[in-house]
């Protein structure tokens, strides 16, 4: 049970990196590279095809969402000008919250959810069919977000309600579609078999 420290502060960890002020690129901290990166891998089928699975889902198109009409309305509301720059939106609208210009338009992609994967991304330092655990726990060391499986759930009930939150300008006003987009626990933890993308 030397694992569970380790879980605890990295889920700590998350927070801070999803509220931190901008920062100038350190070595040795991991920064947000874009889903082009893990398409190279991610979009074969013989490991799930993660990626076709996300193409297909609404976090893919939350960035053109802005600029559409609903978008549009919702901004001109909440008092900003351009929704498709301005951090108010693109804070949980695209992966590293607008503070990457790399990933300003990706809308949420991989590493929203699995944290930024600069030091990850790579083979070596993130995945094994020998020693899944010990690659697991080292890529969590590098930056990914501890969201998988049962041990990652409180991680993973923080990271999404950060996003799917009431206090958000978009939140609407129709108790019928305020019902439609609640996330309950049940539905952030029923992904065990499947990758998360849609309710229905
Ligand atoms: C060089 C190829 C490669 C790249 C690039 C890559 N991955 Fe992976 N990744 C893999 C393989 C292979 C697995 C293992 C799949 C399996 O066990 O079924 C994996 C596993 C994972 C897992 C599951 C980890 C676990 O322990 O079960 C996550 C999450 C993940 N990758 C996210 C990413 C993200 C996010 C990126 C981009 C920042 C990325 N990967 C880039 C090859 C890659
Ligand atoms: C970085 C912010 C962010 C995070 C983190 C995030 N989401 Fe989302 N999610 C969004 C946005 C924005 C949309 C709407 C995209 C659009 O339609 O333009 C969305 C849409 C969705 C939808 C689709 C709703 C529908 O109409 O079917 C589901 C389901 C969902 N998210 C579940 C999750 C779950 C589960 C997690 C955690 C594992 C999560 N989200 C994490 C921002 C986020
Ligand atoms: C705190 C995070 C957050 C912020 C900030 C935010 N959004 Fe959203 N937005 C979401 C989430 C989460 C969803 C998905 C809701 C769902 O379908 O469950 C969403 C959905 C949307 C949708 C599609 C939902 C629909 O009703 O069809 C639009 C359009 C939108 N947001 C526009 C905006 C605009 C414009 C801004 C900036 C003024 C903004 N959002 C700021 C989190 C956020
Ligand atoms: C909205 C958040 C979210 C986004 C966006 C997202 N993932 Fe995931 N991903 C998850 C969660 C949560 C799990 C954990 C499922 C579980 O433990 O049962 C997961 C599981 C995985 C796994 C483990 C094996 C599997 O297929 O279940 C891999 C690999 C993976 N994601 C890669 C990716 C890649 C690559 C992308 C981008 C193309 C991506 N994810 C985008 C939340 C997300």
């Amino acid at each position: 049970m030397q694992k569970k420290p380790a879980i605890a502060a990295s889920a700590v960890a998350i927070l801070a990196l999803l509220i931190a002020e901008p920062t100038e690129p350190r070595r040795n901290f991991p920064s947000f590279i874009g889903v082009a990166a893990c398409k190279k891998c991610h979009e074969a089928d013989s490991i799930g095809n993660q990626h076709k699975i996300w193409l297909g889902s609404p976090h893919a198109r939350a960035h053109q969402s802005l600029t559409q009409e609903k978008g549009l309305e919702i901004a001109r509301k909440a008092g900003v000008e351009d929704p498709s720059r301005s951090l108010a939106c693109l804070k949980c609208h695209t992966t590293g919250g607008g503070k990457t210009e790399g990933t300003m338009t990706e809308g949420v992609g991989c590493e929203a959810c699995h944290g930024p994967g600069s030091l990850y991304h790579e083979f070596s330092n993130h995945a094994s069919f020998e020693a899944r655990e010990n690659m697991y726990r080292k890529a969590v060391s590098l930056g990914m977000y501890p969201i998988l499986g049962y041990d990652g759930i409180k991680a993973r009930e923080r990271l999404c309600r950060y996003c799917h939150t009431e206090g958000r300008p978009c939140y609407p006003e129709s108790a019928e579609e305020r019902k439609r987009q609640k996330l309950p626990l049940g539905l952030i933890a029923d992904f065990v078999f499947k990758h998360p993308i849609r309710r229905r």
